[in-house]
């Protein structure tokens, strides 16, 4: 019965986990298997640095971009053959597999990795300090209330199934 309820606590957290993963989290894996080779967020690197991408272009244009960024050249658009040739004709390869949720979340992950660039390169006054600085804002770390909100959801299972199971432990022979 015990480790029943362990197999069940513990697919209960698995479950959880698979619900909350992050489009962030989700971002990163695809960025670092299909874009980090060429790009980093911070620096040019074989294609442009994408912090910020987000604000210069359109999503509808990093999406067809993404997904073969030759077809738009091709079509005459002006921003995307200014970034070939300003990074001298290298053609980026086609992603025409990602989805537009693949893309909206590699750019999530983009947005969150260009936010923590900022504390190095803008250091924050001590004014705007106390008003943006709060460790706990789901938007400024999405990671800890990630974790916080898993631990608080993990705790209510434990405690719901530690009073289902005393609640129905069979009596046995054993108690009497
Ligand atoms: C083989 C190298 C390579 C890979 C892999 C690659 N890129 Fe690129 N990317 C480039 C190059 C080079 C450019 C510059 C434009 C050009 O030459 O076509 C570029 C340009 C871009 C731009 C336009 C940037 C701007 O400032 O307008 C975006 C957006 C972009 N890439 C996103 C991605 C994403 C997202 C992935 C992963 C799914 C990816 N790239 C994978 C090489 C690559």
């Amino acid at each position: 019965m015990k480790s029943f309820s362990l197999t069940i606590l513990l697919l209960i957290g698995f479950a959880l986990q698979q619900v909350i993963a992050s489009p962030i989290e989700e971002g990163k894996k695809t960025f670092t298997s299909r874009c980090a080779s060429c790009h980093k967020v911070d620096k040019d690197f074989a294609g442009p640095a994408l912090a910020g991408i987000y604000d210069r272009k359109s999503m509808d244009w990093i999406k067809k971009f993404v997904h073969s960024s030759q077809t738009l050249i091709k079509s005459g658009d002006t921003a995307a053959i200014a970034i070939f040739e300003k990074f001298k004709k290298f053609p980026m390869p086609d992603h025409k597999d990602l989805t537009d949720a693949d893309i909206e979340n590699i750019m999530a992950y983009i947005k969150d990795e260009t936010g923590k660039l900022q504390p190095t390169s803008a250091p924050q006054s001590p004014a705007t300090g106390v008003a943006t600085d709060n460790p706990f804002s789901f938007k400024q770390n999405p990671g800890l209330m990630t974790s916080i909100l898993l631990a608080l959801a993990f705790l209510i299972g434990v405690i719901y199934f530690a009073l289902k199971v005393k609640k129905y432990e069979p009596v046995t022979d054993e108690d009497y």
